[in-house]
């Protein structure tokens, strides 16, 4: 068993009166490949927000690579490894497509010399999102499925040890769809640990090596795909929607 990245123990989240999240207990080892799926509203989104620090949860702990960080502001969790790749990806849109990825690296950049390497690396991400030879086109002439590519090459430029993906399939043919998650899996390979909130459920069972299942807030089922998908539970829960 490899080692744990991200432990969440006892997460609740209330809105009001009303609770988004009960005792959620969830973790995640080094490069592990997690599907998070579950009905409208059962609270996929929010466990996302609480996990990358887009929401503060009231109860329970966020402990990632081994610190709790619950409190943390989402900045500070983005620097210790934990991006999020957006349903609806929003690139600058006045800019080529290599500068929304070097603009953010250059932000993030300490001192000169490093900057220099940037456009290298930033073209070693492009390429595989497959956009490095459109590098200096202006990123407002975008299809979808380059917006996504754009995307995670953005995501990846950050660094990340753990990507929350939150249907960032949505709206895609079914090759396209097959070119996204040939993307994760590479970044996967390269050692970034996924989670992926995902509707189209061909997509999560073929990316997934274990799947967590949300039903109004509760975890119902955690396992592998064949398991969950043998789960009267998991069937329970989506014939309601
Ligand atoms: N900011 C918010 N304020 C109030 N209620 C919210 C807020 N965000 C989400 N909710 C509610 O919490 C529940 C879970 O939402 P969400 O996490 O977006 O579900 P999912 O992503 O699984 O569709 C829903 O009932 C939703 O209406
Ligand atoms: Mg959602």
């Amino acid at each position: 068993m490899s080692e744990e990245i991200l432990s969440v123990t006892d997460l609740t989240k209330r809105f009001g009166g009303f609770t988004a999240l009960d005792a959620v207990n969830v973790s995640l080892s080094n490069r592990e490949r997690l599907g998070l799926i579950g009905p409208n509203g059962s609270g996929k989104t929010t466990l996302i927000n609480c996990i990358s620090g887009a929401l503060f949860n009231e109860q329970g702990s966020v402990r990632f690579k081994g610190q709790e960080i619950t409190g943390l502001k989402a900045s500070k969790r983005a620097n210790l490894g934990i991006v999020r790749s957006f349903q609806i990806p929003r690139p600058f849109r006045s800019m080529s497509i290599i500068g929304n990825l070097l603009i953010p690296m250059e932000y993030a950049a300490s001192d000169r010399g490093e900057r220099g390497a940037l456009r290298d690396q930033a073209m070693e991400f492009l390429e595989l999102v497959g956009l490095q030879d459109r590098a200096d086109e202006n990123s407002s002439n975008l299809t979808q499925i380059d917006l996504r590519r754009l995307e995670l090459a953005r995501a990846l430029s950050a660094k990340p040890s753990l990507l929350l993906s939150d249907e960032s399939m949505a709206g895609l043919s079914s090759s396209e769809v097959d070119e996204i998650l040939d993307i994760l899996l590479a970044l996967n390979e390269r050692g970034v640990a996924v989670i992926m909130i995902e509707h189209i459920m061909r997509a999560v069972m073929k990316f997934s090596e274990r799947i967590v299942v949300l039903d109004a807030g509760k975890i119902i089922a955690d396992g592998s795909p064949d398991e969950i998908v043998a789960n009267p539970d998991v069937e329970r829960a989506y014939l309601g929607e």
